[in-house]
């Protein structure tokens, strides 16, 4: 039998993978917990899963306001780039690629997780019907004040700062978290941004801060280092439009005119069914992009098989199979079992249920 493509090498823009097999971006909540700092244990959990064809690293916040749940990284301080440094040097001395995630959470915090204990911001203020860790249990989040029209170029601009102290940590490349109803997200989509000024109403206007961001930080990394995630279809987080296809559509085209290497989208309900909305159609979004082409939600070894031999997707990207699997390649090129992740254990916490799943070697040597 020969090898499914799957497990075969891809060039993506400027990156050049040994197989498709992505690690998909999963918060943990094991960053330092006052200073949001990755160490040891961090690294040494990216490292074993170092023969993904790419890792995304879970969700980190550009900056002390993007923040949104305790113990989650951050890319904000000389300390957390040198934290990051230690991931990356793992990871590469593995053989691994490994690009981080910019993430600003806009809305989706709590007035304890912000400095000062202000509240969130976001493009308008709205609150959401949703909730978050605040480092003792879940609480709704908070209402957010609405970004003034001139404070917008400094939320971009930290996202071109973090964009650079990516590359100070020595990462391979960047993903714009735009999905799952943080702080892009929100701009994009109409229920969530009920704006008059240049950066509201139109869908050209709610495009524009991506755009934005989208040349900051390739100001800053070559384009073919650089992806972008949406979830055009998910209601996590509490994300209405009215019409995601044109919404999703444009912020599609804007992605593709900055060049970037891959699309990442959630198909479906994140972490949930992977059905789409009436109207809703994957191939068409995706037509609308030139570069490569991650899918993600829900896949298993044959799905992912299938949907690279049929062209659906370049790339897929893999969550929980990641937390409980971390030589998940090796498996997929045997075809063998996989470990179940354990729920309990998802976030927070030490090295049981992040560092200790076993390899299949280490499974059978038991
Ligand atoms: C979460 O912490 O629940 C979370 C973070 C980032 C996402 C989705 C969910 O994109």
């Amino acid at each position: 039998m020969t090898a499914p493509k799957l497990l075969s090498p891809a060039t993506i823009g400027e990156f050049d993978l040994p197989n498709r097999v992505v690690m998909a971006p999963l918060t943990r909540n094991r960053a330092r917990p006052d200073s949001n700092v990755p160490h040891a244990l961090n690294a040494e959990y990216y490292a074993q899963r170092a023969s993904a064809g790419l890792i995304i690293t879970e969700a980190t916040q550009i900056t002390p306001e993007g923040k949104g749940y305790a113990w989650t990284p951050g890319i904000h301080s000389a300390e957390q780039i040198g934290g990051w440094r230690q991931v990356t040097d793992a990871v590469h001395a593995q053989g691994g690629r490994i690009v981080l995630q910019l993430w600003h959470v806009g809305r989706i915090s709590h007035t304890s997780l912000q400095p000062d204990g202000q509240a969130p911001v976001a493009p308008s203020a709205i609150a959401a019907d949703a909730h978050t860790f605040d480092g003792e249990g879940f609480v709704q989040t908070s209402t957010p004040r609405a970004l003034a029209t001139d404070e917008i170029a400094r939320v971009v601009d930290d996202y071109r700062q973090a964009a650079r102290n990516a590359r100070q940590a020595g990462f391979d490349g960047v993903e714009v978290h735009a999905a799952n109803g943080y702080v892009l997200d929100q701009f994009l989509r109409d229920g969530s941004n009920t704006r008059d000024d240049r950066y509201g109403g139109s869908i050209e206007n709610r495009v524009r801060i991506l755009r934005e961001v989208f040349e900051a930080v390739t100001d800053v990394w070559p384009a073919g280092r650089v992806g972008v995630r949406f979830s055009p279809f998910a209601g996590f987080n509490d994300m209405h439009d009215r019409t995601p296809m044109q919404t999703f559509g444009a912020a599609i085209s804007a992605a593709s005119a900055a060049g970037l290497a891959y699309l990442h989208l959630v198909e479906g309900q994140t972490g949930g069914p992977r059905d789409l909305p009436e109207g809703g159609d994957l191939d068409a979004l995706r037509a609308r992009f030139d570069g490569a082409y991650m899918a993600n939600n829900g896949y298993d070894r044959q799905l992912a098989v299938d949907a690279v031999e049929s062209g659906h997707a370049d790339l897929v990207a893999f969550g929980r199979p990641y937390i409980a699997n971390p030589d998940l390649v090796e498996r997929f090129a045997r075809n063998a079992e996989l470990n179940a992740p354990d729920q309990a254990t998802f976030y927070g916490g030490g090295a049981e249920g992040y560092t200790d799943y076993p390899t299949l070697a280490e499974s059978q040597a038991a």
